[in-house]
């Protein structure tokens, strides 16, 4: 099988290494670099669980090839949760109970901060649209749209 080498920013570290050239980037991150916060689900794009950010804009880990990512910014929930980027997201999270068995959680978070990150007050509808892409099969969704919703008002000065 053959081999390239790549170099890419992954949360923040650079990163050098030989991948096979059909290993897609959520394999790479999980297996390669052990970041095994992003997750792997269907394996073709449609549930969400592999959502990383690749030069700042979420994608689906598993319809990327690694290499592919060769000099590009690759983010993933390991990196923006030690930032403390997403963290009044994940205590929300938490405090609404929008997570049970917490598989889609690092896609979804990914997800909403995207939604947030201009600072903007969405409506439910709007939620509801934009991470209609990651599925969840534990929650039915609704603590999840209130956990983004509280924290979208939170970020604008509102009551959480
Ligand atoms: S595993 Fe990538 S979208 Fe489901
Ligand atoms: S909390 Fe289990 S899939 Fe969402």
């Amino acid at each position: 099988m053959s081999a390239l080498e790549i170099s890419l920013t992954v949360n923040g570290e650079p990163v050098r290494q030989t991948v096979e050239a059909r290993k897609t980037l959520v394999d790479f991150l999980r297996d390669d670099l052990g970041l095994t916060g992003s997750h792997v689900g269907c394996e073709h794009g449609v549930c969400g669980a592999c959502t990383v950010r690749l030069d700042g804009a979420i994608v689906r880990g598993c319809l990327l090839l690694a290499v592919q990512c060769d000099g590009a910014k690759v983010e993933t929930i390991e990196g923006v949760s030690d930032s403390g980027e997403v963290a009044d997201l994940q205590a929300t999270f938490q405090k609404r109970n929008a997570l049970q068995c917490g598989y889609c959680t690092p896609g979804m978070l990914l997800a909403a901060q995207e939604l947030l990150k201009d600072g903007q007050v969405p409506s439910r509808d709007e939620i509801r649209a934009h991470i209609s892409g990651n599925y969840c099969r534990c929650t039915g969704y609704h603590a999840i749209i209130d956990a983004i919703e509280a924290t979208a008002q939170a970020r604008a000065g509102g009551s959480r």
